[in-house]
């Protein structure tokens, strides 16, 4: 034992880690410490729960038996653009790309989309990923809520043609909702947008 040293009870000073100050920068630790264990021992599970989402969504689109590879493990990134698109394919051909697209025109901002299209062009179907559109008006583009959505599917660039893609009240045959055209619209515009893009690019993405 140190001669030198005094008990508090004898009217020594405290150590410094015990003192308020040291207490709470010890309790501070403790605390960062165990969030970033909490972090580190979620994140996995929580990537996992990520992956099996987004495989899924793709598996809604896509038509059972039609492909044998793992489409959410066959990813195009267009260099230019940052879209991703996924890719099914059956015995190492391509059989329909699934694309991440965003409407950035509804009502309440970006509407994000997945988008799934045949090798050769036909819509396989639309599924809405999220947005913020208002209840009871605009999220009628949600399947849980209408199956307005379904509507897309087996649809062409030429099928309507070009002049008729676009909700009714803009001449074309898509039905919009009762007092909410914005949302509609702007669904409508983005898959034709995506249609046209993949008419473009489907070489580059499947090459
Ligand atoms: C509070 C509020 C929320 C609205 N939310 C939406 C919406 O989510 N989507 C939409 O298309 N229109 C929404 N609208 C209506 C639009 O302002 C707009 O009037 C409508 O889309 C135009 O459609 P119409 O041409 O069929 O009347 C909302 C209006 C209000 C007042």
């Amino acid at each position: 034992m140190d001669i030198n040293s005094k008990s508090p009870a004898a009217g020594g000073r405290l150590p410094d880690w015990l003192r308020p100050g040291g207490l709470l920068g010890i309790f501070s630790l403790a605390f960062i410490f165990g969030l970033s264990l909490t972090f580190e021992l979620t994140r996995d599970r929580v990537t996992e729960q990520e992956r099996l989402r987004l495989r899924s969504q793709l598996q809604e689109l896509l038509v059972p038996g039609s492909y044998d590879n793992a489409p959410d493990e066959d990813v195009f990134t267009d260099s230019s653009t940052g879209r991703v698109v996924y890719r099914a394919r059956q015995q190492q051909q391509p059989v329909a790309a699934l694309l991440h697209t965003v409407a950035p025109d509804g009502y309440s901002g970006s509407i994000n989309l997945l988008v799934g299209i045949t090798i050769d062009g036909k819509l396989l179907g639309v599924r809405v990923l999220s947005h913020n559109e208002t209840p009871g008006l605009g999220d009628a583009i949600e399947l849980r809520r209408s199956d307005w959505v379904l509507g897309f599917t087996g649809r062409s660039l030429d099928s309507p043609p070009a002049d008729q893609w676009a909700v009714k009240k803009d001449g074309g045959v898509f039905d919009a909702f009762t007092g909410a055209t914005i949302t509609p619209r702007a669904v409508v515009n983005e898959i034709r947008n995506t249609l046209v893009y993949y008419q473009q690019n489907h070489q580059e993405i499947f090459r």
